[in-house]
């Protein structure tokens, strides 16, 4: 089956092209390289550049390629920036994922796999967060992806567009397998952040706040493998083919490490004793978020396999040591 992914040359999605192999589709990675890097699609998968807003183009790959369902990464996913310049995340996330859902209508295409984030929920009232918690982002990111949401669940209601929104924790780890992983300029994420400290070509890391109401006083985050999180797009892409109906699932681990845990794993992992300051918070940064992803593991039997802190942070230290510029080098 064909399978158009949008931003599939990004972190994520990269990860999920090669699970979808793994698992006998055929993935078409439609990409407008804003943020993703050609090198991260393999060179047996057909890549197409195109953006997510030109709607006639995008039908048109859609029935030249036979397109079954597709998976939609494509979006602008940094929360600072999100706060900055609100109109680039309602015009790439809100609007692009309107033209996307508007070409799907044109060519037919009526299954969805969209990915989601816990910035929909902000600050949470408890923890562990389960798909029903109250949904009250606290930045433009979320709430933009929080709108794509309400928006697929009216495309289904009035068009039978059938889709699964899948909410991430922290993504992070890098395939195993294959020679891909995180690249983000200007990276904002711990973990890359902590092993480029590692590796020498930043000076230090930053804790952001040692005030929080936690047992060391850091933020504690639910780090889910990216692999893991490949293998719940598969699954969701397999309820949805079957002629599964609409559902919304969180993606995390279950497991909440503190930043200083992490810098700690980190030392231990890479063998080298890096620079480590402390600042203020970061504003916005809720100080626990743990998910619950019982919803997902007893619907679709998601089981995550590769999200041990060792295994996280040991994989995406194979990738950094072997691209200290990212792709570029
Ligand atoms: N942190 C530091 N120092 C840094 C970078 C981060 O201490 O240099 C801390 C943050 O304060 C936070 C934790 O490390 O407590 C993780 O930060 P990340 O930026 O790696 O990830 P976030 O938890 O902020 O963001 C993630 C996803 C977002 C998503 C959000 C949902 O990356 O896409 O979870 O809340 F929106």
């Amino acid at each position: 089956m064909n399978i158009l992914v949008t931003g599939g040359a990004g972190y994520i999605g990269s990860h999920v092209v090669e699970e979808l192999q793994k698992s006998g589709f055929t993935p078409i990675v439609y990409d407008n390289f804003s943020t993703g890097h050609e090198e991260a699609v393999p060179e047996d998968v057909q890549l197409i550049e195109g953006d997510i807003h030109d709607v006639r183009f995008a039908k048109h790959i859609m029935e030249q390629f036979k397109i079954d369902a597709v998976i939609h990464f494509a979006a602008s996913s940094l929360v600072g920036e999100s706060m900055a310049n609100p109109s680039k995340y309602y015009f790439n996330n809100v609007e692009g994922s309107l033209h996307l859902l508007e070409a799907m209508r044109g060519a037919g295409v009526d299954r969805i796999v969209f990915s989601s984030t816990a910035a929909v929920y902000g600050e949470p009232e408890q923890v562990p967060i389960t798909e029903d918690s109250k949904l009250q982002p606290t930045n433009v990111y979320g709430r933009s992806k929080l709108m794509i949401e309400k928006m697929l669940a009216d495309y289904d209601m009035a068009y039978d567009m059938r889709y699964v929104a899948l909410r991430y924790f922290n993504a992070a780890g890098a395939s195993p397998t294959r020679d891909i992983g995180e690249d983000h300029n200007p990276e904002s994420h711990l973990i890359p952040l902590i092993l480029k400290t590692a590796q020498g070509v930043r000076k230090q890391v930053a804790i952001f706040g040692t005030d929080y109401p936690t047992e060391d006083g850091t933020c504690i985050r639910d780090y889910i493998h990216v692999c893991d999180l490949a293998k719940a797009h598969v699954l969701a892409l397999q309820h949805l083919l079957k002629g599964g109906a609409s559902r919304v699932y969180n993606l995390g681990s279950e497991n909440g490490f503190s930043v200083r845990q992490m810098i700690d794993s980190a030392k231990k992992i890479t063998a080298v004793d890096f620079t480590v300051v402390e600042e203020a918070r970061r504003a916005g940064d809720p100080a626990v978020l743990i998910a619950s992803s019982e919803r997902i593991r007893s619907e679709l039997g998601w089981v995550p396999e590769h999200s041990s802190v060792d295994e996280v942070i040991s994989t995406a230290w194979k990738w950094h040591k072997g691209h200290p510029q990212g792709y570029n080098g």
